[in-house]
């Protein structure tokens, strides 16, 4: 179940990135793009749990995350928004690499297929260049064991070029 869930929230960070096609989220992505006009000045990662660890050379910048609730809350929805650019073709063979920590302990460390991961948020590869929007909601768990979490997601190209990095820490209570 940890195991699971850790899993389906590096996705989440991950896959920030990934187009949405329903038509449901078009209008939510409309308020979106308002936000992101006013946030524009800001600095780039709203979110508190989640950070944006990249730069400039990556090829996803990111204009815009936010999760709610912030920090998560354990056996509740977690929502997520986001808004990027890719500044070229996302491939297949393009990877991640995933890390978890809980505490001082290392509980994952991983080299996950990034086309593979995609496919689990309805999206496939080649992810095209340009603008990339993402509203998702999962629900997390109730068993998620207490305790200080920290995520590192790192995603390259096949030929080793950095698409994105983020980190993310939240601290589940009892
Ligand atoms: C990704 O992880 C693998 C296996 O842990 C490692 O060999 C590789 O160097 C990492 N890639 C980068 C670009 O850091």
């Amino acid at each position: 179940m940890l195991k699971s869930f850790i899993v389906i929230w590096a996705f989440f960070i991950v896959f920030a990135h990934a187009n949405i096609i329903n038509r449901r989220n078009e209008f939510v992505f409309n308020e979106f793009d308002d936000q992101v006009l006013i946030q524009f000045q800001s600095p780039k990662t709203t979110a508190e749990t989640i950070h944006d660890c990249g730069n400039a050379d990556d090829i996803l910048q990111i204009e815009y995350l936010k999760i709610a609730p912030d920090p998560p809350e354990k056996g509740h929805e977690l929502h997520i928004s986001a808004v990027g650019y890719l500044s070229e073709r996302v491939l297949e063979g393009s990877y991640i690499n995933l890390t978890v920590k809980f505490g001082m302990i290392k509980l994952l460390q991983k080299k996950l297929d990034l086309c593979e991961q995609v496919e689990k948020v309805d999206k496939t590869c080649p992810l095209e260049r340009g603008k990339q929007t993402l509203e998702h909601t999962v629900e997390l768990p109730k068993e998620i064991p207490p305790g200080k979490y920290y995520v590192d997601v790192q995603v390259y190209t096949p030929d080793n070029r950095r698409i994105a990095c983020l980190k993310a820490t939240a601290a589940f209570r009892p």
